[in-house]
């Protein structure tokens, strides 16, 4: 007897209730305690069948670490058709979040009742596969073609409300979820109603399929999860009959089981949950976390006291002088009109966090009574150490100290403190309301529940946190000067940015690196570049310079509205500037490189070779700790395509020996930038993988 179904009687209702914490996952104890339920039901004469779940949740969906193991009978889709063919009245009700699986359940049952803040979707094109259960045949047979198609390849979850509107549930009522679902089978009971199956309606209408299809590929940016929905909906419309439909929809599903999209998302599912949990802070308490302080109300430190206030703390905002307080000020309200504009705050919330909960300072007096301060000031160490000298003699005891740096030595910025166990990166990006990423750097001496600190502000604040350790750029920069050389390499060797951009986003990422550059900030390399060069280069690094011929002439991308494209005000995107393309050829003609011809696909293995090969030597050296924390950095900060994964499980799926073979060609011609990771000729030479480290060190 499976102990996952707890099964009772209700005079003539037979009560299956779920017990598989945290989310009722459909795994095999589930599945086989439903089928016994039904069986049993049946067998001892009950007249209705109540499924619900224990906890927080109906079934949230079929068990995602079952994937990719071999499949254990009962399985769900039989269980399914099992559940709609039982003789006896079947209702399902529905709490928490009915997702996937849970939701095909829910479906196969003949009644569905829910509580008002019951979520329901079918969210599996975010995992790389497809509704394989039945949902892809019955949802359209409840809630029409073209809706069922909007749910299953958006994978968006919607609320009981949409979900009455559209005939998926029957009905919503408030209370206790076993008591709504028991007096909903005893009124069914009474009124002898039918059981009424959904596979047994009439097939959904027919729409233009194929049309359907090639939108959702091209939206999909080279996912295939979501188009392949489309043909399975399809078979629901043109299949002589469900079981036709339901073998098509299994024959598609088990086309992207085994797709390598479905690997890199699961990847990404997991990871993403596991990327702030590190052992070392585990029962480690963070410290109080209410008021804010933010230096710097530029680009960055106006979008970081947004997200700050917008999660409910207050801020105060500490400019150079009171004019630039103000434009710091203007700065937040325009970000909390987009939030406002968007629904996301009310007119009165955004008075109440732009007038009371903001305060602006020119005093380091005002940030006394700040738990946490967050600097955002110019990237100069002379600017941050005089910053930081000022935080140590005005912040009280225990307050956390936090920068922003994209670049420079956490270690000593804290240095310039008395107190360095409080001191500790916080590396945003841009904009720092909207992007996902939080870098929490560590430096040598930061204490522990400073590091616990950092990840509770960052979960306050919905980010993603990674752990960086300190190194110039930390994991995402460090990686991204990395492949964006590989990058300028290809250009002087004859490849044209604009190749090289169509390639990447091609390959899946949001952008290419050199709309990218434009996007960001062409003076923001520019400095960079400027600084490397100071310090004195390596006579074997390969320079360039066209791009700072751009700069020179006051050209920095988007915000001048010219860099590696030209961009037109009210124009979304930009078309190349012609003077790109001469700065590049008298460069290499100052060179006297004769350029050659790169195809797409040398392109993108030489760029992925770089990005692995640096994101292995910032593993090996310990600055991320494992490969899946370079995997989320790249994923939330830097575009890289969700369905693989990140580049370390894009490596591992590639394979690792192939990967390293590739270097080691292309560091025939330049040993020095192509220099192998040590890690990355460890795992070859023990026929590892980047995931078995992850596994090691979780
Ligand atoms: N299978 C296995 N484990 C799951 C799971 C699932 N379907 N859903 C969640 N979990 C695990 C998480 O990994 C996490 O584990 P951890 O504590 O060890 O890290 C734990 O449950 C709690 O999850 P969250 O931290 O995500 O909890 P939240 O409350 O933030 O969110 C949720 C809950 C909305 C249910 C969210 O977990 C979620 O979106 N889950 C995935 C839902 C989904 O995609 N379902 C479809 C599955 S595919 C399917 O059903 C195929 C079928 O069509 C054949
Ligand atoms: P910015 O130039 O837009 O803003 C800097 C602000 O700091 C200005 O408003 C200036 O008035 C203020 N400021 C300068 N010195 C100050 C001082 N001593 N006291 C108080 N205020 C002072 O710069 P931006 O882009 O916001 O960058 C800030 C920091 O964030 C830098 O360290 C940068 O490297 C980092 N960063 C920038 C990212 C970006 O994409 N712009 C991304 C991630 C980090």
């Amino acid at each position: 007897m499976s102990t996952a179904i707890h099964y009772e009687r209700e005079g003539d209702i037979a009560v299956l209730k779920a017990q598989n914490p945290p989310v009722n996952a459909l795994g095999i104890d589930i599945r086989k305690g439903l089928l016994e339920g039904i069986e049993r039901a049946e067998r001892e004469g009950a007249h209705a069948v109540l499924i619900y779940g224990d906890g927080r949740t109906y079934f949230a969906g079929a068990d995602i670490k079952e994937f990719g193991k071999p499949p254990q009978d009962p399985y769900l889709p039989d269980l399914c058709n099992r559940i709609e063919a039982s003789p006896l009245i079947v209702v399902s009700a529905l709490h928490g979040t009915a997702l996937g699986g849970g939701l095909e359940v829910a479906l196969s049952s003949h009644y569905r009742i829910a509580v008002p803040s019951a979520k329901m979707g079918l969210p599996e094109v975010h995992l790389g596969i497809l509704p394989g259960a039945g949902g892809t045949q019955r949802l359209p047979r409840v809630a029409g073609t073209q809706r069922a198609l909007e749910m299953i390849t958006s994978g968006r979850h919607f609320g009981a409300k949409e979900a009455l509107e559209a005939g998926i549930i029957d009905r919503i009522a408030e209370g206790d979820v076993r008591t709504i679902g028991l007096a909903y089978t005893q009124e069914l009971l009474d009124q002898g109603a039918e059981r009424r199956a959904v596979g047994e309606m009439p097939a959904p209408e027919v729409v233009d399929f194929d049309a359907l299809y090639e939108a959702t590929l091209k939206k999909g940016r080279g996912q295939l999860s979501p188009a392949t929905c489309v043909r399975a909906v399809q078979a629901a419309a043109e299949a002589p009959s469900l079981a036709e439909g339901l073998k098509r929809e299994r024959e598609l599903f088990m086309e992207l089981m085994n797709s390598e999209q479905r690997l890199g998302l699961i990847h990404a599912f997991f990871s993403e949950r596991a990327v702030s949990k590190l052992p070392e802070l585990k029962g480690v308490e963070p410290r109080p976390l209410a008021a804010i302080g933010v230096i710097g109300g530029g680009t960055m430190g106006a979008g970081i006291a947004t997200a700050a206030l917008l999660a409910g703390l207050s801020v105060v905002m500490l400019e150079m002088s009171a004019e630039a307080a103000e434009a710091a000020k203007g700065r937040i309200a325009g970000n909390l009109q987009g939030a406002l504009k968007r629904g996301k705050i009310t007119e009165d919330q955004f008075t109440r966090l732009t007038e009371e909960a903001l305060t602006l300072a020119v005093d380091y007096a005002a940030l006394s009574e700040a738990d946490l301060v967050i600097e955002a000031v110019f990237e100069e160490m002379s600017v941050k150490k005089e910053v930081f000298g000022k935080l140590d003699a005005h912040c009280k005891q225990g307050a956390i100290l936090a920068t922003n740096t994209s670049y420079l030595d956490v270690n000593e910025i804290a240095a310039a403190t008395s107190r360095p166990e409080d001191v500790i990166g916080l590396h945003f990006f841009s904009p720092a309301h909207v992007m996902k990423l939080l870098e929490v750097v560590v430096a040598d001496k930061t204490a522990l529940d400073v590091v616990a600190t950092g990840f509770e502000l960052g979960k306050r604040l919905k980010k993603i946190s990674v752990r960086a350790g300190v190194c110039d750029g930390f994991i995402g920069n460090r990686i991204l000067a990395t492949y964006r050389k590989a990058a300028d390499h290809m250009v002087l060797d004859g490849a044209s940015p604009y190749q090289i951009d169509k390639a990447l986003t091609d390959f899946g990422f949001a952008m290419g690196p050199f709309a990218v550059a434009d996007l960001a900030g062409l003076d923001i390399g520019w400095a960079v570049r400027k600084r490397k060069r100071a310090e004195g280069l390596d006579p074997r690094e390969r320079d360039s310079s066209y791009v700072d011929k751009i700069c020179e002439a006051g050209n920095f991308g988007q915000k001048t509205g010219k860099g590696y494209y030209i961009y037109e005000v009210g124009k979304r995107g930009g078309v190349p500037n012609p003077e790109v393309s001469d700065l590049i050829a008298s460069e290499r003609a100052e060179k006297g490189i004769t350029p050659r011809a790169f195809s797409d696909e040398e392109i993108v293995t030489r760029y992925m070779a770089a990005m692995v090969n640096e994101a292995a030597k910032v593993v090996g050296e310990g600055i991320a700790r494992r490969p899946l924390d370079v995997d989320m950095t790249l994923l939330f900060g830097y575009g890289f395509p969700r369905y693989r994964g990140g580049p370390l499980k894009w490596a591992d799926i590639q394979g690792l020996e192939k990967l390293l073979g590739h270097i080691r060609t292309y560091a025939e011609e330049d040993a020095y930038f192509w220099s192998p990771a040590p890690l990355l000729e460890q795992l070859v030479a023990e026929g590892r993988s980047f995931d078995d480290l992850n596994k090691e060190n979780s």
